[in-house]
């Protein structure tokens, strides 16, 4: 069993808190209905339904033999108290890749961060950041180099961590909709980071958004503008254009002149 990361944790019970260790490490497939129960736990006490999708224990099994892997972290009381989910969708047509116009040739390198939990009572020491930052190296030494992962818009705290950690909003739409044309499903952000080291790229224009505000953001996105970084507190998200990408704009257009 390889130990990811330990540490100290602030607890927060009845408005009280104290101090408590953890233990970051690999989860394995015995122990899965133990992140299902967690799974459910969090999801009964949300009040807002809509930013968690659920995942069975079943799709997680199935998914976990075919090589996803689960973070998990583990209080001193050996207690599981937070867990995040990274699936390798290969060619399967859910593959966010699709989503944000990745070249096909990529899509095999595409690693997806599906559902992360933290309980409650631990809410506020970064174990979101924590355990996304143990997943990265994990998945470039498996030999993948893109990170995806869709976030509502109403989860301010799970898109803030996410785009702190170097995700940018490359899409927005409906999702996990069971119509033929999604339209039943729910708004969410599809965002991407490219693993390869990459040149500094310049920026330029500007636009801040407010985060529910969806058709003006799907309007810039389709103009090539890239959502950036959040303004937590103001609940802001701001969006740019990469030069490059202006570039592109530019010879697209003078190839349709
Ligand atoms: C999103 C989530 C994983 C973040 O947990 P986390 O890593 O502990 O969050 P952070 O440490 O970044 O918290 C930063 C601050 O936001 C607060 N916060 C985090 N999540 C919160 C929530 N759901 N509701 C209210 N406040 C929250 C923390 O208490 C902390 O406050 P502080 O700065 O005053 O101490 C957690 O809120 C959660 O499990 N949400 C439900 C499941 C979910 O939405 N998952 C993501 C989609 S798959």
């Amino acid at each position: 069993m390889t130990i990811l990361k330990t540490g100290q944790l602030i607890k927060h019970t009845d408005g009280k808190t104290e101090k408590d260790q953890y233990v970051m490490r690999l989860i394995s497939i015995e122990e899965l209905g133990d992140v299902v129960a967690l799974e459910k736990y969090v999801y009964d006490l949300l009040p807002n339904k809509q930013v968690l999708c659920m995942d069975s224990y079943e799709e997680m099994l199935d998914d976990m033999k075919r090589g996803a892997k689960v973070i998990g972290v583990f209080n001193e009381a050996k207690d599981l108290i937070a867990y995040r989910y990274i699936g390798f969708p290969g060619n399967n047509p859910k593959n966010l890749g699709n989503d944000i116009n990745l070249p096909e040739q990529e899509l095999p390198k595409v690693a997806h961060l599906e559902t992360t939990v933290v309980h409650p009572d631990y809410r506020g020491n970064s174990l979101q950041s924590l355990t996304l930052q143990k997943a990265i190296p994990m998945v470039q030494d498996l030999g993948y180099s893109h990170l995806l992962c869709t976030v509502s818009p109403q989860n301010i705290y799970s898109l803030y961590n996410i785009m702190k950690n170097g995700l940018r909003v490359k899409a927005l739409k409906k999702k996990y909709g069971k119509s033929e044309d999604g339209s039943d499903g729910l708004w969410r952000f599809i965002l991407h980071r490219n693993l390869k080291p990459r040149a500094v790229r310049k920026t330029s224009a500007l636009f801040s958004v407010p985060v529910a505000d969806i058709e003006p953001q799907r309007e810039l996105i389709d103009q090539g503008f890239v959502g950036l970084w959040l303004s937590r507190e103001a609940g802001l998200l701001n969006y740019v254009l990469f030069e490059d990408n202006l570039a592109f704009q530019a010879l697209s257009k003078s190839l349709l002149l």
